[in-house]
């Protein structure tokens, strides 16, 4: 099959207008996902992010497909951030603002070590909600956020606003 360079890979998400509700533009990676050459090379771009880390930490639901992948191809391990209700306790808990509606992400306690260097991985940074509970997550359990990498920012929600000073790399911007 022929490779599928970077720039290649934005014809592999679909926008979808009016999901999950109106004046919504929804970003589906699915074809990504399912291309094989698409998908190597999304997890192959983003592992080379992440450097000298312990962890590469995936936000449920979709940032679980990349980070996933991504902390196989480093050899790092893998730590999941989970929607409430998911994760048996002792968790830490963050609510936040999605680009539609609310939500409570959470993070087990003692997964990660103290002062382990870890890199986030997601498929978009939209309004950087979701982005910014995650890092405060991993703050508050003593964990070090080296970086932030997704596979898609859509520049115009400001996302990068919601994460100051941090260390973002993205593969496409929309
Ligand atoms: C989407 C996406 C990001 C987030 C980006 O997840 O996967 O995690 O929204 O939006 P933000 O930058 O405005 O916070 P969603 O919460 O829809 O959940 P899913 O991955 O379970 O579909």
């Amino acid at each position: 099959r022929q490779p599928v360079g970077r720039d290649g890979l934005a014809a592999y998400i679909r926008d979808v207008p009016d999901y999950p509700q109106p004046g919504v533009l929804f970003k589906d990676i699915t074809p990504l996902l399912a291309d094989a050459a698409a998908f190597a090379a999304t997890v192959d771009a983003l592992a080379e992010l992440a450097g000298d880390v312990d962890a590469v930490v995936g936000i449920e639901a979709r940032g679980f497909m990349l980070a996933a992948p991504v902390a196989f191809r480093a050899g790092a391990g893998f730590v999941p951030v989970r929607k409430a209700g998911k994760l048996p306790a002792p968790t830490l808990s963050a609510a936040y603002a999605l680009e539609y509606g609310e939500a409570v992400l959470e993070l087990r306690e003692g997964t990660l070590a103290p002062g382990a260097r870890v890199l986030v991985v997601d498929d978009v940074l939209a309004t950087g909600g979701t982005l910014a509970a995650t890092v405060g997550l991993l703050e508050r359990s003593g964990a070090q956020v080296v970086g932030i990498a997704v596979l898609l920012e859509i520049a115009a929600l400001g996302g990068r606003q919601a994460l100051p000073g941090r260390s973002i790399s993205a593969l496409l911007q929309a």
